[in-house]
């Protein structure tokens, strides 16, 4: 297993294109199963989540190409010869879950593993069950799998979610497009992947309204043509390496990124004392001068401070003068980083899901490992700033959100190597 080292080395400065995002383009890649007609992706991003999405679409039965080094992906799901997404592939990835809507709307039938467990917590599917029942489903849990169907289609309803989930708002979504009349989803989640995904839809001829607030309206239609669409920009890589300059000093252009993508990530920002420029090419972030400041944030649905940046956040607060507060309030285990900033000298103590960060004068290079993907890189982030050497092991998790992290990095100063393991 390779691992990177990286050694403090001071201010960053230059600049860092951001990719598409990921999140986006694992609803975006089902949303072929929708139509037999082609849908074609650019600004896809390199990832290796991608490439498992595109392993389980290609076990159905669709044609899935990728063009232009990985950043154009060509679907065509004309005929399939599956309807069965295997635990094999879902463990390993739980957005997998997002081909069950498709599937049920164009087929009338799936058979999807349960995703099971993962390092940041127990991540169910209740929601999305309610919701596709909600459209007239039949779903039963069998051997860890959900065996789903629809014989006499899907009909539009009036739903409202208990909690505003990402992935069942999109699986529902999706699902929604080819019913029978209206369906109305109340409690959607806002998410920006979700305004994507749902562009793209209309461009293959969906009738919906709504997208971005907590309302989304569909009207059925019997059939979607293809399309071609671009993939958003990646807010979480955005505000990943937005802290990069926050938390070694100088000043970084982040190519492609826009305050709306990342709202209240930049309101404690600047409560931090970090400075953000919005320009035409992207942002450009800069600390203010001397120390980070201590914030407190709450992890909420989006436009809320979003959990994907909660470890990142922690890392800078690791070093602000003060003491911080983190809530995690969207998954019950996700403060896995803490224990490995602490080998860096970090003063944090969790209790259930808060973690009260005491900021140090400057964290210690050590050897540290990842647990999951956004604790990879929260990781990487400390040891840009930290004295000395850290090397990050299991830098798998970290192949799964972030495309060529050493060249982004080394390209505006960082130290930073990758070693094959
Ligand atoms: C999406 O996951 C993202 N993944 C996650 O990003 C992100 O952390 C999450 O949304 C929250 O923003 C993709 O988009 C591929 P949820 P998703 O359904 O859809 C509970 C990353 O790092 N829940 O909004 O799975 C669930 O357990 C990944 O890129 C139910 O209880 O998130 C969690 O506690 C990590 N029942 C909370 O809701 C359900 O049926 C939020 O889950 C579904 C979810």
């Amino acid at each position: 297993m390779d691992s990177i080292l990286v050694t403090g080395n001071g201010a960053l400065s230059g600049q860092i294109p951001i990719a598409g995002a990921k999140n986006a383009c694992l609803t975006l890649m089902p949303a072929t199963l929708l139509s037999e007609e082609p849908l074609t992706l650019t600004n896809a991003p390199r990832l290796s989540d991608i490439k498992t999405m595109t392993a389980l679409l290609q076990s159905l039965g669709a044609e899935v190409s990728t063009l232009q080094d990985g950043q154009v992906i060509a679907m065509s799901s004309h005929d399939l010869t599956s309807h069965t997404a295997d635990y094999e592939i879902v463990r390993k990835m739980r957005a997998s879950n997002l081909v069950l809507g498709p599937l049920l709307a164009r087929f009338g039938q799936a058979v999807v593993s349960l995703p099971g467990g993962c390092a940041i917590g127990a991540r169910p599917m209740d929601l999305h069950t309610e919701g596709l029942e909600a459209l007239g489903a039949e779903i039963e849990l069998k051997d860890g799998y959900l065996h789903a169907s629809a014989p006499r289609g899907l009909t539009g309803a009036v739903h409202e979610m208990r909690f505003a989930s990402v992935g069942a708002t999109e699986n529902i979504v999706m699902a929604a497009t080819l019913a029978k009349g209206t369906t109305v989803l109340k409690n959607a989640a806002r998410e920006p992947e979700i305004v994507d995904l749902v562009e793209c839809l209309r461009k293959m001829g969906a009738q919906i309204s709504g997208e971005g607030t907590s309302t989304i309206e569909i009207q059925g239609v019997d059939r979607l043509h293809g399309a071609t669409h671009q993939v958003v920009t990646d807010r979480i890589e955005l505000g990943t390496y937005m802290l990069a300059p926050a938390i070694c000093g100088g000043e970084v252009e982040l190519l492609g990124g826009r305050l709306s993508l990342v709202g209240a990530f930049v309101e404690k920002l600047d409560a931090a004392g970090i400075d953000v420029e919005e320009t035409a090419k992207g942002l450009k972030v800069r600390r203010r001068n001397g120390r980070v400041q201590a914030v407190d944030v709450t992890t909420e649905p989006f436009p809320g401070f979003p959990t994907d940046l909660q470890a990142q956040m922690m890392a800078l607060l690791c070093t602000a003068e003060g003491t911080s507060v983190l809530e995690e309030k969207i998954f019950e285990n996700r403060f896995m980083h803490a224990p490995e900033l602490t080998r860096m000298g970090a003063r944090i103590d969790v209790q259930g899901g808060t973690a009260t960060v005491t900021g140090v004068g400057r964290l210690k290079g050590a050897p540290v490992m990842a647990t999951d993907l956004r604790a990879s890189v929260s990781l990487i982030l400390a040891g840009l700033a930290a004295e000395g050497e850290t090397v990050v092991s299991r830098v798998y998790h970290l192949d799964r959100g972030y495309e060529h992290v050493v060249q982004k990095l080394e390209g505006v100063g960082a130290k930073i190597e990758r070693i094959k393991g």
